[in-house]
């Protein structure tokens, strides 16, 4: 037996006990007439002591451990003279009569500590030695908590997990398909699946009227920090209900993960159509920490000769209350912000409501002082308050303006990690233009089913923009962690669908034939929807970024620097697959 207890686990009620424990070598000290070692494994840590009066080759022995020795050491449990508050066992330590060194170790090219010297490349290299490390260890734990609750919640719901294949048809619509090419049909290629989605209406046509699957997908998309090419859902889809059965039964869940992780309850999770969140935010996952609603200002600035205003489609602000002192460096900051490309805006127009009652702004030559006091009573603005306006085409700016407005929102600290804000944002539009290839594509997929009374207007492309969808996403403090519709479940409805977005009917039943063929034997009424788990649990960890909750990610550029891929592959096994992967120009 390689140890008796785990080294979280011992305390003082097991003084007395003889035990044998194995870890890693955390860290020792030697402080002449007695050795310590802390002793690691994933339950924590426990004191290895060592007294050189007592047993002096064991305690030289001890001193010879270098950081990360696998070590065996079997001892007496002891009450310690100067106890450590800070961890479970810090009040006892073992007296060691027998040490085993199972393994030595090179020194780790980073501390295995919380905080740790590594910088984020080398982590990642050595990514089994960062997992070591506390803050990992706890996300990856924390993931394995979450998907056991999400389990055990759904199937007490009777939805069943179903696999679903990983090598399947590629698809035209969505992100880009990672593809894999078939040796026993030479030229044909898999791709692999960026969402069950096809498979998951399958389930339902098939009669399992509840299905999940915690599931592995795949998108060829840049990536960011809440983006990564293999990425997990936790994938839904329920035959015969409603928008309002789908919303209720995964607000569910969500609270649920909520009390039993986190010990917090939520009431009703509040709604917001897809256009006011736009028009309020700017943005469709709005974060809702924090107010600083959107306030739109044409019809009190236009007309006074500024002619930015004048000629802007939309002129639109800001509050930021209490922020009114803001110097000339802080303002000049924000535009500087807002003039970054990422954000794009031309500039910056403020307006102060200074304590005294009176106004200062970057556009006093143009507005008098009881024109800015009704921009100020347009916001709701108190003296003491900062107004922050931006002008331009009305998509364009709302966008910019959203920057700005979460940008604030950190500089005032409203952003805070451990408060929760969950929003459905719904009545999606169903279709999307797209400038490049001047024609619409679906916003959701090509499934999703428009709102019943905006179905006429699909017979009038001059329309299509204005149709709504029966689609909604889940947002947590400004993060999308999950989206899903209602279905199409009718072939005539998904066949003016496939039109609309450009496919002819042959083109269509190439790509979705397999699908539209089950819609003929009796598709029952469908919905679903997907979390992103991995922004569920880096939203439950606190953090933004999701590759600490992933025990293997990939990098920016879709590398795994651990273990070199991609990677090239030998000659034969390219012509195995009759795969030819010289530049264009040479063939
Ligand atoms: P959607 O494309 O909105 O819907 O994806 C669902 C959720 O998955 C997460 N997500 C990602 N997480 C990490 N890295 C990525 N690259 C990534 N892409 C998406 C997001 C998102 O909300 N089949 C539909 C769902 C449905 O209609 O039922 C779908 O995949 O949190």
């Amino acid at each position: 037996m390689y140890r008796t207890n785990t080294c979280g686990e011992l305390n003082i009620s097991n003084v007395g006990q003889k035990v044998t424990l194995a870890g890693w070598v955390q860290r020792s000290r030697d402080l002449g007439g007695m050795t310590f070692v802390d002793l690691r494994d994933r339950y924590g840590i426990t004191q290895l002591a060592f007294n050189m009066e007592v047993n002096a080759s064991l305690c030289e022995k001890a001193r010879k451990l270098g950081r990360e020795y696998v070590v065996q050491a079997t001892g007496t449990v002891t009450e310690r003279a100067s106890k450590n508050n800070k961890i479970p066992t810090g009040e006892i330590e073992i007296i060691v009569d027998e040490l085993n060194v199972l393994n030595a170790a090179k020194v780790p090219p980073f501390t295995i500590e919380d905080q740790s010297d590594g910088g984020d490349d080398l982590r990642m290299k050595y990514r089994y030695l960062d997992i070591r490390r506390n803050p990992v260890r706890r996300n990856l734990e924390l993931r394995h908590r979450m998907a056991m609750l999400v389990r055990n919640y759904l199937s007490s719901l009777e939805f069943l997990e179903i696999e679903t294949p990983f090598l399947i048809k590629s698809t035209p619509e969505g992100a880009r398909d990672f593809v894999v090419p078939s040796r026993m049909n030479p030229g044909e290629f898999y791709a692999l699946p960026q969402s069950p989605q096809q498979y998951k209406q399958l389930l339902m046509v098939a009669g399992m009227d509840r299905y999940f699957q915690i599931v592995r997908c795949f998108r060829d998309e840049d990536l960011r920090a809440d983006r990564q090419p293999e990425f997990t859902q936790i994938d839904c889809e329920m035959s015969f209900v409603e928008q309002e059965d789908v919303l209720q039964t995964f607000e569910g869940l969500a609270k649920h993960l909520f009390k039993e992780e986190k010990h917090l309850e939520f009431g009703d999770f509040p709604r917001i159509t897809w256009h006011d969140a736009m028009r309020l935010y700017g943005s469709d996952k709005p974060d809702i920490r924090f107010g600083m609603q959107f306030v739109e200002l044409n019809d009190v600035v236009k007309g006074c000769g500024f002619s930015l205003f004048d000629n802007a489609e939309l002129v639109v602000g800001i509050c930021a209350e209490g922020c009114a002192e803001y110097t000339r460096k802080q303002l000049d900051a924000l535009t500087d912000f807002v003039k970054r490309p990422q954000v794009g805006a031309g500039g910056m127009v403020y307006v102060k409501y200074n304590s005294d009652g009176s106004f200062k702004s970057s556009v006093d030559k143009f507005y008098t002082q009881e024109q800015l006091k009704q921009v100020a009573e347009k916001f709701g603005a108190k003296p003491g308050d900062l107004m922050l306006i931006l002008c331009g085409p009305a998509m364009k700016t709302r966008k910019q303006l959203n920057e700005l407005r979460l940008e604030m929102g950190n500089q005032l600290g409203l952003r805070n990690p451990n408060v929760y804000a969950p929003l459905w944002v719904i009545d999606f539009p169903l279709l999307e233009w797209d400038e490049e290839t001047q024609r619409f594509y679906a916003m959701h997929h090509p499934f999703t089913a428009p709102k019943p009374e905006d179905e006429a207007l699909l017979d009038d492309p001059s329309r299509w923009g204005d149709i709504r969808a029966n689609a909604y996403d889940i947002v947590m403090n400004g993060v999308e962690v999950g989206g899903g519709s209602i279905r199409i479940h009718d072939r005539e409805l998904q066949n003016k669908m496939f039109h609309t977005l450009g496919f002819t009917d042959e083109k269509a039943a190439e790509q979705f034939g397999f699908l539209m063929d089950a819609f003929t034997y009796g598709a029952p009424p469908h919905a679903g929807l997907a979390f992103g788990f991995d922004r569920l649990c880096s939203l439950f960890g606190g953090a933004d970024s999701i590759r600490d909750f992933i025990a293997f990610p990939k990098n920016n550029s879709g590398r795994d620097v651990m273990s070199g891929s991609p990677s090239p592959i030998a000659q034969d096994q390219l012509d195995e697959l009759m795969i030819d992967v010289r530049p264009i120009a040479n063939k």
